[in-house]
């Protein structure tokens, strides 16, 4: 019979790593934006960073969005901790750079992108050579900062 000892008994747990870095492929697909919202979550609850999830996720979930809307083809989402600094990278082929659009009080649209520019605390998008990964396109990306 084998016996596992406690984990007490295997002595201190490893300190997790200061920095770390996930990459999420994602198909041009509906189902993409949840599927980022989920591993989003996920991420920084096994992290420790269940306090940065709410904005996280919002916000990524706006730029997984449009990645899918305003895009044909796939897009792939960077999540990068490192110097108590989440950043969010999120890539799509379209090669259109997007600014946050002045929102009548009553549309209904025009609020992710503001929403980016509100809550986090840097954002910014900048266009992808054709030659890198070849495919173009550009990548919109936020930073969040645990020391808030
Ligand atoms: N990834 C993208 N690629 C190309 N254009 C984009 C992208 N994201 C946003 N845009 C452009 O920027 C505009 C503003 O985006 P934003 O997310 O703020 O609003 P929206 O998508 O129109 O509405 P909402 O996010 O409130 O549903 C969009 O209407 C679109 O024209
Ligand atoms: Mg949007």
């Amino acid at each position: 019979m084998t016996v596992i000892a406690p984990a007490s008994d295997c002595g201190p747990l490893p300190e997790p790593p200061e920095s770390w870095q996930y990459s999420l492929q994602v198909p041009h697909d509906p189902l993409g934006p949840a599927i980022v919202r989920s591993t989003v979550r996920m991420v920084l609850g096994r992290h420790g960073l269940g306090d940065l999830a709410d904005t996280a996720e919002l916000l990524t979930s706006e730029l997984a969005t449009n990645a899918y809307r305003y895009s044909t083809g796939p897009a792939s989402v960077r999540l990068k901790w490192t110097d108590d600094t989440l950043r969010v990278s999120v890539w799509d082929t379209d090669p259109n750079l997007p600014s946050p659009m002045a929102v009548e009080p009553d549309s209904e649209q025009g609020r992710g992108l503001l929403l980016v520019r509100l809550c986090a605390d840097n954002w910014g998008r900048y266009a992808m050579a054709e030659r890198t990964f070849g495919s173009g396109g550009k990548v919109v990306w936020f930073e969040i900062s645990q020391a808030r």
